[in-house]
């Protein structure tokens, strides 16, 4: 009886000092699994004489009862607490504000680029692509820049193999594509945004890779005024109603006549300033009435087929619109700089 108490006595002082599950089932395993102290006392009944076992028996079961309450008590105190730390540690304040997750945007000169196209979408063109390494035939000769023409220095261009395979110096070499595939049987109306490649040293204004939106209509009776209306149009919609054009004689070989367009300055419509280099005007494009010979070299009739060509410098028109005065700032990854775009963008669209 004496062991009795002892024990419990004993399991009482020590499950003070637990407080994890491992260390009470080892205590649990101690005092009530099948070797344990109290399970061993169970096995002497059988000695003791019969008036005893009985009182010994009750008083046994009475401190197993007992031993599992203290047990048990302790594996609920434990699990609260650890239950209480847990909701603690997890408690959610929900005024606090919430943290902001950065979304990612496309680049302004990608959505520029997006504008035109739907723009010229509505009005029926097709986007187009071409490749980006091309054939000399294309980017030069079938656009009547024959080998050693002078016209070629204009656009310093990177070779890859020998004098036939470069990277193209502008989205034009499209056109011809666009042409032989026609067949000199069909209208054409495309437009073909894309990189361009030149050598050029890279800076605010120039670098070695920039993109152009290149457009070409070939179709029956087009004249310059056609290709003045849907300039006009592109410029308007991406500087507004009150922007406008002016069209100046220029020269490209491909085109006859030729010029170069130029938008009313943004920033100070045409009074002058320092982003327009006081002239009041900032180029956007060259265009012109497609040249009969390139048309010829194509397979379009010249005496049945006229068009017109643009090529837009991409850059130079997100520039313009978002008034960005380093054209590298399109290529940077720096968030920090990156991330003004889109307040550029909020202001141009007031
Ligand atoms: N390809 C010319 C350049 O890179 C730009 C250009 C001029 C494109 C006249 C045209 C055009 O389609 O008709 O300088």
């Amino acid at each position: 009886m004496n062991d009795l108490k002892e024990i419990l006595k004993e399991l009482e002082s020590k499950i003070k000092d637990v407080n994890d599950i491992k260390q009470l089932n080892e205590l649990r395993v101690t005092y009530l699994g099948k070797k344990g102290s109290i399970s061993m006392l169970s096995s002497k009944i059988k000695d003791l004489p019969l008036e005893e076992k009985k009182t010994f028996g009750s008083e046994l079961n009475k401190t197993k009862v007992k031993a599992t309450e203290l047990i048990d008590g302790k594996k609920k105190e434990i699990e609260d607490a650890i239950l209480n730390k847990k909701l603690e540690n997890e408690k959610i304040d929900v005024t606090l504000p919430a943290t902001k997750i950065p979304s990612g945007a496309p680049n302004i000169l990608e959505k520029l680029i997006e504008e035109v196209e739907e723009l010229l979408m509505s009005m029926g063109y097709d986007v187009v692509d071409g490749p980006e390494i091309e054939l000399d035939k294309y980017n030069f000769e079938m656009l009547n820049i024959p080998k050693g023409h002078p016209a070629r220095d204009a656009q310093d261009t990177f070779y890859i193999e020998g004098e036939e395979i470069l990277m193209r110096s502008q989205t034009s070499p499209v056109q011809v594509r666009m042409m032989l595939k026609g067949e000199g049987k069909t209208p054409i109306r495309v437009i073909c945004p894309g990189k361009t490649y030149r050598r050029d040293d890279d800076d605010a204004t120039h670098s070695h890779q920039f993109m152009q939106i290149e457009g070409l209509l070939v179709d029956k009776d087009i004249s310059l005024s056609d290709l003045k209306g849907t300039i006009d149009v592109i410029v308007k919609k991406l500087f507004g109603q009150n922007s406008e054009t002016r069209f100046r004689p220029s020269y490209y070989q491909f085109t006859e006549p030729s010029v170069e367009v130029d938008v009313s300055c943004f920033n100070c419509h045409g009074k002058g300033c320092n982003i327009c280099k006081n002239t009041g005007w900032i180029t956007v494009a060259g265009a012109g009435i497609v040249h009969p010979n390139v048309l010829k070299m194509s397979g379009y009739d010249p005496k049945e087929w006229s068009g017109f060509a643009f090529g837009f410098g991409a850059e130079r028109l997100a520039m313009l619109k978002y008034g960005i005065n380093d054209l590298r700032t399109f290529y940077n990854t720096d968030l920090r700089e990156v991330k003004t775009f889109d307040r550029k963008e909020e202001d141009s669209n007031d």
